[in-house]
């Protein structure tokens, strides 16, 4: 399984901060924000990577992990986003070093406690489709920012994104799996009222045709992008107790 990295985007949840920089470049404790995802993704056994970034600052991630080989990555790639077009137009950067391998996409800002490595070997036992990461969230106000799943008898029926009135408790978090019809999704995708091409619009055609598992995923999960507070909730989180354990 191969996995992608997205680490574009133009964070303005945390101007002016991401003025001077990228945003997954920002400190996370001890190390910046984006080592945390190539540590999970390394962690859990994936160590074929592309990293997805853009605008002006991308060239400060080959100064930080140049090759890859100091953080365990085997092969580390690299691709360009012209504009931030949304998470989906970042992941069709991966299609030619994907091709039709699975693939695990983690987005650069989210930092989980617990290993992801059960999942991915969920994934593994896969025989097609895709899986999603839940995680159990108990205020709407942070998950009005996210995308929230509805569930019905233990299936995934539908994910809203960024809904006014969640739906359920069940956030998706920034952890997708695909087999290689993701390929053929993504061109078929419009923007959404963002501008944006959507990554909930390819879960929710994979959970149309039935082709989509889920695992919901325990302890502390963060998005230390959705905002200035949140960015620090994972800051102390990660201080006190670590991640990816
Ligand atoms: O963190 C989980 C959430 O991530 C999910 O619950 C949502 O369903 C999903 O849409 C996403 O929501 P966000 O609003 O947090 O996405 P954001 O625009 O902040 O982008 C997340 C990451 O994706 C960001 O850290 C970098 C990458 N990205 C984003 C865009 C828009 C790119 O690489 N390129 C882009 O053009």
């Amino acid at each position: 399984m191969k996995g992608v990295i997205l680490a574009g985007g133009s964070g303005t949840r945390l101007h002016p901060l991401t003025r001077i920089t990228n945003k997954h470049l920002l400190p996370i404790y001890d190390r910046p924000m984006v080592n945390w995802s190539i540590d999970a993704l390394v962690g859990a056994g994936i160590t074929e990577l592309m990293l997805v970034t853009g605008g002006t600052h991308a060239g400060e991630f080959f100064r930080l992990l140049g090759n890859g080989h100091d953080h365990g990555i085997e092969r580390l790639f690299y691709a360009y986003q012209d504009q931030t077009g949304g998470i989906a137009e970042a992941l069709a950067l991966a299609e030619r070093f994907v091709e039709r391998d699975k693939v695990c996409v983690m987005l650069a800002d989210n930092v989980f406690a617990s290993s992801l490595r059960p999942v991915v070997e969920n994934f593994e036992r896969q025989k097609r489709g895709a899986r999603i990461v839940l995680s159990h969230v108990a205020e709407d106000e942070h998950l009005r920012h996210l995308g929230v799943a509805v569930r019905e008898e233990g299936r995934v029926t539908r994910i809203v994104e960024k809904p006014a009135e969640p739906p359920s408790k069940h956030a998706v978090t920034g952890v997708y799996f695909y087999d290689e019809q993701v390929w053929d999704v993504v061109p078929t995708l419009k923007p959404s009222g963002r501008g944006e091409l959507e990554i909930t619009d390819v879960n929710n055609w994979y959970i149309e045709r039935g082709e989509m598992e889920a695992d919901e995923i325990e302890g502390f999960w963060g998005d230390a992008g959705e905002s200035i507070d949140a960015y620090y909730e994972v800051n102390d989180f990660v201080r006190r107790n670590g991640a990816n354990a």
